[in-house]
């Protein structure tokens, strides 16, 4: 079903976990898809996938927390496709997980010039050729269940993450306006290279015993079920849902 075709989606940190599952999301549905991260080997094989399955898509090396890297990003997503629908701001770390009297300045900047200041960056020039164009559009940003619940050694990312509420919320007041909505869609435990780096640091044993019971499907969420929310927020069968948070957890923040 090529429901976006002609459109173009943006998705950023698409070099691995949800964001790549995104973004074969977008080009199954039959948009033209932009992938955006560091690392830009893995960016040319996805390219190289979506294509062969029929797909357009095209990749550009960003880092989201530096603003010249990011306005080149949307730069290309015009240049190569023309025009800009929809944008994913997936992009982030977890970054080093420490208690609040061992966390390092450089540790805490890193997590939040990535995860808060990234997206900020990202959706300033993504408006920007959005309004530009004056075609609408959607703009869904990652959050986490984390962007409501704290956890110990995890002050950086959980304060990024709740910050994206706020940041999300009033730029849906700034754009919705302006037929571009805005929502922020929190992703639960998925099975995604970041999972397995905090399983590896959390221990098998408290994820499976501790973690895992606390969820009401019972499992870790695969990377497709994000792909599925996030393409549902962009397309029309959202079309009333603007600076919403989409919590996609199979229950987890739901139990106490
Ligand atoms: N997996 C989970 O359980 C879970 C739960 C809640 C929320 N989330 C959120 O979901 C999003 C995706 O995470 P994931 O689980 O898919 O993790 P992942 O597999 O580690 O992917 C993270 C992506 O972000 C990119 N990235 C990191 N720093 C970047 C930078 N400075 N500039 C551009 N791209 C950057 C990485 O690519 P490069 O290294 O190539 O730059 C990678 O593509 C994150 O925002 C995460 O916080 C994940």
């Amino acid at each position: 079903m090529n429901t976006m075709k002609n459109k173009v989606a943006l998705i950023t940190g698409a070099s691995s976990g949800i964001g790549k599952s995104t973004a074969e999301a977008f080009a199954a549905k039959g948009a033209n898809v932009v992938v955006a991260a560091r690392r830009k080997e893995e960016l040319d094989s996805l390219v190289a996938s979506i294509e062969a399955n029929g797909g357009k898509a095209s990749a550009i090396k960003t880092d989201v927390s530096n603003a010249k890297s990011v306005e080149q990003m949307v730069a290309h997503t015009i240049k190569e496709f023309g025009r800009l629908d929809y944008a994913v701001n997936n992009a982030g770390i977890e970054g080093k997980l420490s208690g609040i009297t061992d966390l390092l300045e450089e540790d805490w900047d890193q997590v939040l010039d990535i995860n808060l200041k990234g997206v900020f960056l990202c959706m300033k020039y993504q408006a920007k050729a959005m309004l530009n164009a004056g075609n609408g559009g959607a703009i869904v940003n990652i959050g986490s269940v984390n962007s409501f619940l704290g956890f110990p050694t995890g002050s950086a990312y959980v304060t990024s993450k709740h910050g994206l509420v706020g940041l999300t919320t009033s730029v849906s007041a700034e754009l919705a306006p302006q037929g571009i909505r805005v929502n922020l869609l929190c992703p639960g435990i998925t099975d995604t290279p970041m999972h397995q780096r905090l399983r590896g640091i959390v221990g098998d044993d408290l994820y499976d015993k501790g973690l895992l019971p606390t969820v009401h499907l019972q499992r870790v969420g695969r990377p497709e079920e994000m792909a599925n929310a996030i393409v549902f927020l962009c397309s029309d069968a959202s079309s009333y849902i603007s600076g919403s948070t989409l919590t996609v957890d199979g229950g987890l923040t739901l139990t106490m």
